[in-house]
């Protein structure tokens, strides 16, 4: 073996650990990579192993090193080759996952379809002192199990409805996956076409972040030309007539609810003139009925963004959440706070749940649609309706 040939594996070594360790590091600075950790152990698994792969020709170079200048330690020279070969191969990884990244998930067909979307800067004004806002979240555009004719129907209802609706909100899950740009490209067309120049606006779900899809979320519907008060395209506070609205980035649970985002909504409640009416959005929900997963996980009351975000709201004295995340529709009532769930915009229905929440009032599951909410300087009107636009469930939120 050659003198140089330690020292070569050793500094190969070294770069394998920087390649995947900036790898994984701006993987998890993406939106949703940490809940995906957290909630999905296939993908969790696959995270280890890129970080082993990485650590795997670190752990043979420290091997090789108390004996790196004994020439006649006999594993030296096959713990220098497998120390390169190992190298190489974790370069290569780290290589063609950045590679991926910016040849294909962030590729976008140009031009982008034209969608005319609320400026947070503006809010939705609406008109005569009212404000009618159509919400409604989960449509997973690019996979199959979706129902494209209830999402078309929820979507052609909510353009024809008479009193005009001021906006559509889709509280996220846009897409299945949010790294394929023809997903995304297919929603901004079908809504482009059915809604004409009816204002629609979008959160970030944990789908739509798969993998940096956030990359997408921006280009289709948060475009950098439009300015937040929080200086962040995935939470912000908005006006809305009589009422204010505080678009929060929840996407599996609280895990990006920064410490960030918390002073900021501290700061942006406790600036509002007392009385104001506020109504919260998120992706996912805080309180809601559900099942567990698969793997075990409780899609139902959310331990930690109850423990998190609720407190904040409570103490704020918000009127009304709106999530989505679970597939069904429900209204809760908890601590002085309504709580609505409404991830019924097509992607598959959930099943039953097994955990019914403490502070459900009422519960639908089965069936896509929207809520309506209609805002006045008297309270929130909030109506529960099908895709075909029939009220299931309404009720009323005095102002305060
Ligand atoms: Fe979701």
């Amino acid at each position: 073996m050659k003198p140089g040939t330690k020292k070569v594996s050793l500094a190969m070594a070294a770069a394998a650990g920087l390649a995947i360790a900036a790898a994984l590091a701006w993987f998890f600075s993406r939106q949703s990579t940490i809940g995906l950790f957290e909630w999905h152990p296939p993908w969790r698994r696959n995270f280890i192993l890129i970080g082993a792969a990485g650590l795997l020709p670190l752990l043979l170079a420290l091997a090789a090193l108390p004996r790196r200048k004994d020439p006649a330690w006999k594993p030296g020279p096959a713990l220098a080759i497998a120390t390169m070969a190992f190298s190489a191969l974790a370069i290569l990884l780290a290589g063609g996952l950045f590679a991926y990244v910016w040849s294909s998930a962030r590729s976008v067909a140009l031009p982008i379809p034209s969608l005319t979307l609320v400026d947070p800067a503006v809010g939705v004004p609406g008109s005569g002192g009212a404000v009618r806002i159509s919400l409604s979240s989960d449509p997973h555009w690019g996979v199959d199990t979706s129902d494209a004719d209830a999402r078309t129907a929820i979507i052609k209802g909510i353009a024809a409805a008479r009193p005009r609706r001021d906006a559509l909100i889709i509280l996220g899950d846009n897409v299945e996956m949010g790294m394929e740009d023809t997903s995304w490209r297919q929603e901004t067309l079908e809504l482009s076409s059915a809604l004409g120049d009816l204002p629609v606006r979008s959160l970030l779900g944990n789908h739509d972040g798969l993998i940096d899809g956030q990359y997408h979320f921006e280009k289709y519907f948060a475009p950098s030309a439009q300015k937040t008060d929080s200086g962040n395209p995935f939470y912000y506070s908005m006006s809305a007539g009589p009422a204010e609205i505080v678009v929060l980035d929840l996407l599996w649970g609280a895990e990006t609810f920064t410490r960030a985002q918390a002073a900021w909504l501290e700061r942006t409640l406790a600036a509002l003139p007392a009385g104001k009416q506020v109504i919260a959005l998120s992706h996912c929900f805080l309180y809601a009925s559900g099942a567990d997963d698969e793997y075990g996980y409780g899609w139902y009351d959310m331990p930690s963004t109850i423990a998190r975000v609720a407190p904040i709201l409570e103490r704020h004295k918000v009127a009304l959440v709106v999530s989505g995340h679970d597939h069904d529709m429900e209204l809760l009532k908890k601590n002085g706070v309504t709580y609505a769930v409404i991830g019924t915009m097509g992607g598959i229905l959930d099943v039953e749940p097994t955990h019914h929440s403490p502070a459900s009032l009422w519960f639908k599951g089965g069936v896509y649609g929207r809520l309506d909410l209609d805002v006045s300087s008297a309270g929130i009107a909030l109506a529960f309706r099908d895709k075909d636009g029939a009220a299931l469930r309404e009720d009323f939120i005095p102002a305060r």
